[in-house]
């Protein structure tokens, strides 16, 4: 049977580091506060001058995948991108970041997702490659969260734990026998709590434009979160998934995986998740401290550390798994190949 194996990871993030001492700066917070909410200690920031899209940060993060997996950008199939926060409106990053790779007519396929979307992505990719559709796909994850955050006091519940940042991998269908690679995905989405975490405008609901001078004033052009509701659905639903995916890929106890990367949300709520199951310490890989939340770029961004890190091996089973805005949520199980 076809089974989908990662042939090459990269990550890439801005270079300026942003302190919780920075944030400090410009909204009533402090370093204490964010560190013993979140674990959250710095995160990268695009540069103050502008002009550092999405695409541009998945860009970087592809090429070192891509030269990782001695591919040429030609090679790929298909591209999955996956973000929440797009270079612009439309059409996707998908398609920004196919041309920036000098490629002319290669598919490209943005993904929704937030928090899940390189789940998802991984999940789609799966299927296209299983069904014949694709051989060779590059998704990548990316977000540049900072120049949409609302920095003053009024957003430092939301603003206080994004981070920007980009990572992709190369995808490959190989024929073979073995129980290698994607083994098994879960995915699942709960539109009722939508609006516990949106960014609402612009909106091409809102008429007769899709945002108001009003709407500008009261800042709902910035992200608004129910952060407990969506604390509470995080560290009920990912031990629920955890046994719902072992259980779908015959994995009969937690031994039987070496490494989980959870969504990086928040560190509380992965210490929760890990005491819920009762995993082994050291088994939960985490870098929310140095990066913060960066959406659809954490899942990949810890993965290409973990195997450069020589953490994740070949002959390894990783679970990757996250809860967010959606509400979505979702695991993938993987075995290194
Ligand atoms: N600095 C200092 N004080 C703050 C800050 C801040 N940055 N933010 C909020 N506070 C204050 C509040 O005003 C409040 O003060 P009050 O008690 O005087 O009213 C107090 O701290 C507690 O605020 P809460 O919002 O209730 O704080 P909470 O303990 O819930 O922590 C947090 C907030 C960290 C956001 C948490 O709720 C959380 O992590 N939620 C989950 C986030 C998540 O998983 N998101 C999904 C992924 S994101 C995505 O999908 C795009």
């Amino acid at each position: 049977m076809i089974r989908t194996l990662i042939r090459g990871t990269g990550r890439y993030v801005p270079e300026r580091v942003v302190t919780n001492d920075d944030l400090a700066q410009w909204m009533e917070t402090s370093d204490e506060w964010i560190r013993q909410r979140t674990g959250i200690e710095q995160r990268h920031w695009v540069s103050e001058t502008g002009e550092t899209g999405t695409s541009d940060l998945g860009l970087k993060a592809s090429k070192t995948a891509l030269e990782r997996a001695g591919w040429k950008p030609e090679d790929i199939d298909l591209i999955i991108f996956a973000t929440l926060s797009p270079d612009i409106f439309f059409p996707g990053s998908g398609c920004l970041l196919q041309h920036k790779l000098g490629l002319s007519t290669t598919p490209a396929l943005d993904i929704r997702q937030q928090c899940t979307g390189f789940i998802y992505g991984l999940a789609t990719a799966d299927a296209y490659i299983r069904s014949g559709m694709a051989e060779r796909i590059l998704l990548v994850g990316a977000e540049v969260h900072s120049t949409g955050l609302d920095i003053s006091t009024r957003g430092r519940d939301v603003a206080v734990i994004f981070g920007d940042g980009a990572a992709a991998v190369c995808l490959e269908g190989v024929e073979t026998d073995e129980p290698i690679g994607v083994l098994a995905s879960v995915l699942y989405s709960e539109g009722k709590h939508a609006e516990s975490l949106m960014l609402e405008a612009p909106a091409s609901r809102i008429c007769p434009e899709r945002i108001t001078h009003e709407m500008l004033d009261e800042g709902r052009h910035y992200p608004k979160m129910n952060g407990k509701l969506i604390f509470k659905l995080a560290v009920t639903r990912l031990p629920k998934i955890t046994m719902e995916i072992m259980e779908k890929a015959g994995i009969k106890t937690l031994d039987e995986i070496d490494l989980i990367i959870p969504h990086q949300a928040n560190l509380r709520i992965n210490q929760f998740y890990e005491q819920a199951l009762k995993i082994p310490e050291g088994k939960v890989y985490n870098n929310i401290q140095k990066y913060g939340n960066t959406t659809a770029a954490t899942i990949p961004l810890a993965l290409d550390e973990t195997i450069e890190k020589g953490i994740f091996k070949k002959g390894d089973t990783a679970l990757f798994l996250g809860l967010g805005a959606g509400v979505t949520w979702g695991a993938n199980l993987y075995r290194h190949a």
